[in-house]
């Protein structure tokens, strides 16, 4: 592990909450049908490990919505870069992130839904992440609540980098040890 990090969940619990939030999906939408859409790219590894413990039949799609420059902090402005292609209309929706910060992200995606009239629209993140959250946003299933701190590995980076990861660590903040300024 690089100096600069410090362990937050590891591989063993990360599997044990995905396992949890997938037993609770898979029983809330028995019987029912299910799209789920993925918000890329830090949730590409944990939709993967998330739908393969998911026990009912389920459509995938993705979008893709850019909200942050190459820093921690959000830019407060967000596009789409890749948008959905699964017809919704009528459909049980669950989105799926991998870490909701501020909200706004998921607040404009679910604003986007909406037009698209779907049946139902829940929302899943493997981290709710609460000290900065500027709008209230709904999240039905949450992997793990974090207060703070920027957070690392499984899906998520820090500029394009620890994605691979395994597991999640927490970066330093300035005078802890690292030259990372990620005033948050
Ligand atoms: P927000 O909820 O609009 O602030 O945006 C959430 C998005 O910002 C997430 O989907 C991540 O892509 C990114 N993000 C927020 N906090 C972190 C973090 O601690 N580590 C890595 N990416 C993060
Ligand atoms: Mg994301």
């Amino acid at each position: 592990m690089p100096a600069e990090m410090v362990l937050v969940l590891s591989r063993v619990e990360i599997a044990e909450k995905v396992r949890t939030l997938a037993h609770r999906i898979s029983k809330d939408y028995e019987g029912k049908e299910l799209c789920i859409i993925g918000i890329l790219n830090g949730v590409f590894i944990f939709l993967a490990d998330l739908v393969r413990e998911i026990t009912i039949p389920v459509q995938i799609d993705f979008v893709r919505l850019a909200s942050y420059g190459s820093d921690t902090t959000s830019s407060g402005k967000i596009r789409f870069t890749k948008t959905i292609e699964l017809d919704i209309t009528d459909r049980n929706v669950l989105v799926v992130d991998d870490i909701v910060d501020a909200g706004l992200t998921i607040a404009y995606f679910l604003e986007h839904l909406k037009q698209l009239n779907p049946k139902s629209v829940k929302v899943c993140a493997f981290i709710d992440k609460t000290e900065r959250r500027k709008v209230h946003v709904p999240i039905d299933y949450a992997g793990c609540v974090v207060e703070h701190g920027f957070l690392v590995g499984y899906g998520l980076d820090y500029d394009e980098k620890y994605r691979t990861l395994p597991d999640i660590y927490r970066l330093k903040a300035r005078g802890e040890g690292t030259h990372y300024d990620h005033s948050l």
